[in-house]
């Protein structure tokens, strides 16, 4: 259904260099792929020292991601998903989970990093339902009036829009705050159907670590980082919608499947926390 260009939707491309670690490769490296480079393990060595429980924090958001999606097809009938920030797909994604309950589902995939676009496209060639769309995730216009967005997100068509371990790349003072971006996207989702929003961003009670985490971030990312925020500021982006049970919370605590083993953090100076919401 959907035939990209080569780079047809690319908005602000951030720089592919392989000295420079990035988010999406580091991220990649804690959850176990293969997709990154010396810069990314030395980056990854360095954030451990001051955040030890770096790779089971990981693993406990992407399952949080695994449990939303599903969640949402089954029982809220959400047929449309676009994941803001969507990461290298090495893992299990969004239109895999979704599809594996019915595979009509459709999935707009949103990311800045080249790799991601470049792999995410290889991946994806041949899978009509699904687009990649190399943007920066605060273009809300660009991004809502891509192709890829007009052909796969439908009127009328429950759909929910992802910010899963995303907001925390967003700083306070950029051209686009995070509560911003929240709000407008949620405004830009189809009106005649029911949508939803799912958010987690790493937070912690303590200024001390989130200033320690946060500067090492944006040094070693040459600022491609926002902050470690607090799980106050997570609630103040659901504001004005209908959060669902259990509510905002650590990320591990929402729904967790019965009988699937969980991970646990060894160390708790920070922590993905979030929640889903019915947007409107
Ligand atoms: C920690 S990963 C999260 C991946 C996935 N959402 C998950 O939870 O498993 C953050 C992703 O956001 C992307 N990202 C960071 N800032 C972005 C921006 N301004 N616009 C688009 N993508 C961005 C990074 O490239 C990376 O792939």
């Amino acid at each position: 259904m959907v035939a990209l260009e080569p780079d047809a939707e690319i908005v602000s491309p951030v720089t592919y260099d392989p000295a420079v670690p990035s988010v999406a490769r580091m991220y990649d490296l804690l959850l176990g792929g293969h997709a990154h480079f010396q810069s990314d393990r030395d980056g990854v060595r360095d954030l451990l020292k001051v955040a030890p429980s770096s790779v089971e924090v990981a693993a406990i958001n992407r399952a949080f991601l695994v449990r939303t999606v599903q969640t949402l097809v089954r029982d809220y009938g959400v047929r449309q998903f676009i994941d803001h920030g969507s990461g290298l797909p090495t893992q299990r994604n969004v239109h895999q989970i979704a599809q594996e309950i019915d595979d009509s589902c459709r999935v707009v995939y949103i990311d800045n990093d080249p790799m991601v676009m470049h792999t995410g496209r290889t991946l994806l060639a041949g899978n009509p339902n699904t687009a990649v769309v190399h943007a920066d995730m605060r273009d809300t216009d660009e991004i809502f009036s891509s192709k890829a967005v007009q052909d796969l997100i439908l009127p009328r068509v429950p759909t929910a829009a992802l910010f899963v371990s995303v907001l925390h790349c967003i700083p306070e003072k950029g051209s686009v705050p995070p509560a911003r971006l929240v709000r407008q996207v949620r405004e830009r989702l189809p009106a005649d159907a029911p949508a939803y929003m799912a958010i987690s961003q790493l937070v912690s009670p303590r200024l001390d670590v989130r200033r320690r985490i946060t500067d090492l971030m944006a040094d070693l990312t040459q600022h491609h980082w926002g902050e470690v925020r607090t799980e106050e500021d997570v609630v103040g982006y659901f504001e004005g919608m209908e959060i669902l049970d259990p509510g905002v919370v650590e990320v591990s605590q929402w729904r967790p499947a019965p009988t699937a083993a969980r991970t646990a953090q060894t160390s708790d100076e920070w922590t993905e926390f979030g929640g889903v919401a019915r947007a409107h």
